[in-house]
């Protein structure tokens, strides 16, 4: 996988500001599509859920319907956490809504054409893998609380203004296009 399929998959990354947090989002998401063996011809396929039927995405699409939202109304909510004295750090919402999901690279996999559990899925939920993906290619601690904490694995932690804005925003995009109920 290359950094410019990465732009092209994910169009939002170009809108990080801070160039080296930038780089490294790319470097993050071109580690996670290795580790999981997700490559060009086939990361169309890589999937937002496995246990859920009636899903109407893929996990780009997902990521970037996430990141579109996000964005949308930050622009329009970002007065408040500022009047609030919680200012929202813009590069933060759009890294961590990008990358949130990464560790779901690993946490499925394609065998013989079948899409499966990935090798630690049973220890490593993504929130966790995707942590120490992103940690590994030298992230700030911020994009890592807000990988972390973005599921269930949150609810009791701390949460930075941005982790609590992705993750309710992912929440919300995730019903809207998983429809239906978890497989029996
Ligand atoms: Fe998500």
């Amino acid at each position: 996988m290359t950094a410019e399929k990465i732009l092209e998959l994910f169009p939002a990354m170009k809108d990080i500001q801070d160039e080296e947090l930038r780089r490294l989002s790319i470097r993050a998401m071109i580690d996670a599509m290795a580790q999981g063996g997700w490559d060009e011809n086939n990361v169309h396929l890589a999937p937002v859920t496995v246990t859920y039927d009636g899903v109407t995405c893929n996990l780009i699409e997902h990521v970037n319907l996430v990141t579109d939202i996000c964005m949308t109304i930050y622009e329009k909510v970002s007065g408040y956490y500022a009047a609030n004295g919680r200012p929202l750090d813009r590069d933060t919402v759009l890294c961590g809504a990008l990358l949130h999901d990464i560790g779901k690279f690993t946490e499925y996999a394609l065998v013989d054409g079948k899409i499966c559990h990935g090798q630690y899925a049973d220890i490593m939920r993504h929130p966790l893998s995707g942590a120490v993906i992103a940690g590994r290619a030298g992230l700030p601690e911020r994009i890592i609380h807000l990988i972390a904490t973005h599921s269930f694995e949150g609810d009791k932690s701390y949460l930075t203004a941005e982790a609590d804005f992705v993750r309710t925003i992912d929440q919300f995009a995730f019903k809207c296009s998983v429809y239906g109920l978890p497989k029996k």
